[in-house]
């Protein structure tokens, strides 16, 4: 069975309170009943002495009237029971009680007498040794203190007028007082009776107010905490308002902490649940990418080897078909009407040239020499190279460069290179002229410069972007040779960067290029 906290607290605070209180109460009581004790003891020696002074010339004088009714009136004083003085024979010499004087005490019938008298001790001797006051049960059974005071021979008594005794009796007789314990005894018990109300009524206040603090203090911001921790179990996240500054006051402040990252965990959960779809489908286009990337990559290695050594082999005939060509046009024993045929034959060995050149360019892309400089110095030189092109007369730059650019560690005549084929494409994509922007600045994540090429000609359909890469993917006819963006690709990829491109068929395209800073 679960008992309640407060249940537990209660009965074991009870239960201890209780017990320390009667112990102490017993105590307490005890130890006051000894006092009330010693001094009704103390009180009846000094009543024994006094009345024994009082008759001692009396009896000298063994003027017996006169002790009499000194003890007659004496035995009138409150509470007390009796007063007697027997002779060493145990008969009644002298009493408050007239009718029993001269009668003898039986030892065993008076309890006075077994104060001194047990079967043990039967000698005069015994009542020095003894304490000579005792609580007793009087012939009415009721508690009665009794004191002996034994009256011993002196020099006086057998020196005296009267020679009543003789020098050798040690004992003459015995003062005997009772009093009533009555008053004693009902005082204490007033006491104890008052004691255990005051000690009823500590034990229930302090119990009260224990439970009630044990309430507000403990079982109050338990049950909320407890409520709390089921409504969060249900998924209901709720903070705790109230906090006091204790020991629980930090429980609720560390249960609110909790609630609060398990919500924002439930809540990423959630919104990671919501838009998984669209997260793995970013991750497929990615990873599409990624692989359209390494294809091109791979395509590009294989084809720069076989590309090398086909251009190697051709560069040597063609440069003697070159030769020939250009002798027999100038040789005057040629036909008027072959002239034409001769400069085709020119014109087409120079493209092959050109075409064998590039394909050397896209074969030695690997290793680039790479100098830390600024991209903009690179660019202006660029346009130095390419600004009487018959393809720029139309076109008018607008460069806009970020003066802040950091310096980049690059290859400045590939990157020459790479901006000539894009430039130039740019170019022939605004046959009627057009605008071209050249913008540089540094990435959002500041990792990256970045050169944007923007043009306002032909632009892409978006079929042929995929394609744009791609060696010998001209649009040009014969006179493009589908080269130079993938020549430019091969070395922005060995300078660790990538090239970017957006356009819109009929507004404008641009490309990217982004170096690592
Ligand atoms: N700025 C541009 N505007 C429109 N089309 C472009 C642009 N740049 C490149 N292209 C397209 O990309 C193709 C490939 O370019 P490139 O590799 O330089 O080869 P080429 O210039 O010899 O055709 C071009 O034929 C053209 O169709
Ligand atoms: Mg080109």
């Amino acid at each position: 069975m679960r008992l309640k906290l407060i249940v537990q607290i209660s009965l074991i605070t009870g239960i201890v309170l209780s017990f320390t209180s009667a112990l102490f109460g017993y105590f307490n009581i005890s130890s006051l009943k000894q006092a009330f004790l010693q001094s009704a003891v103390s009180d009846l020696d000094h009543l024994g002495e006094t009345i024994f002074r009082s008759v001692f010339h009396q009896m000298l004088e063994n003027d017996r009237n006169a002790i009499q009714v000194t003890i007659v009136e004496v035995g009138q004083g409150k509470g007390i029971e009796r007063i007697r003085i027997l002779n060493r024979d145990g008969m009644v010499a002298f009493s408050t009680r007239k009718g029993e004087i001269c009668t003898t005490v039986v030892k065993q019938q008076a309890p006075a007498c077994m104060v001194c008298h047990n079967e043990e001790m039967s000698s005069e001797d015994s009542c020095a040794s003894l304490p000579r006051s005792r609580m007793l049960v009087n012939s009415d059974g009721k508690k009665v203190l009794g004191m002996i005071r034994p009256i011993y021979n002196e020099p006086t008594c057998w020196t005296g007028a009267c020679h009543a005794h003789s020098k050798d009796t040690k004992l003459l007789g015995l003062l005997e007082i009772t009093i009533s314990a009555d008053p004693m005894l009902s005082m204490i018990r007033n006491y104890r009776n008052n004691a255990v109300i005051q000690i009823f009524f500590l034990i229930l206040s302090i119990s009260l107010c224990l439970t009630l603090l044990t309430k507000r203090l403990i079982i109050q911001p338990v049950h909320t905490l407890l409520e709390h921790t089921r409504a969060v179990g249900k998924g209901n996240w709720r903070l705790i308002k109230s906090v006091p500054g204790d020991e629980l006051g930090e429980l609720s402040e560390a249960f609110n902490d909790m609630t609060g990252k398990l919500k924002k965990n439930q809540d990423e959960m959630d919104e990671w649940a919501a838009t998984l779809e669209t997260r793995v489908e970013e991750r497929t286009r990615e990873i599409k990418e990624m692989q359209a990337v390494l294809v091109r990559s791979e395509k590009l290695a294989s084809l720069g080897e076989l590309v090398a050594g086909i251009a190697h082999e051709l560069n040597n005939p063609l440069t003697g078909v070159m030769i020939h060509a250009s002798l027999l046009a100038r040789d005057p024993r040629l036909d008027d009407g072959l002239v034409e045929d001769c400069q085709t034959v020119i014109d087409e060995t120079t493209r092959c040239s050109k075409i064998v050149k590039e394909l050397l360019d896209f074969a030695r892309v690997s290793d680039p020499q790479k100098v830390m400089q600024p991209v903009s110095k690179v660019i202006d030189k660029t346009i130095a190279l390419i600004e009487h092109h018959s393809d720029f007369k139309d076109t008018e730059l607008i460069k806009e460069y970020d003066p802040d650019l950091p310096e980049t560690l690059m290859d400045a005549s590939q990157i020459e290179q790479v901006l000539i084929n894009i430039m130039i494409n740019a170019s022939q994509a605004m046959p009627e002229g057009g605008e071209l922007f050249i913008k540089t600045g540094v990435s959002e994540s500041g990792n990256h410069i970045y050169v944007r090429i923007e043009d306002t000609g032909c632009g892409i359909p978006k079929e042929n972007i995929e394609k744009l890469f791609d060696p010998f993917f001209s649009t040009k006819g014969h006179k493009g040779t589908g080269l130079g963006l993938s020549v430019s690709y091969g070395i922005i990829q060995s300078h660790g960067g990538d090239i970017e491109v957006e356009s819109t068929p009929g507004t404008g395209t641009a490309f990217t290029i982004i170096l690592p800073i």
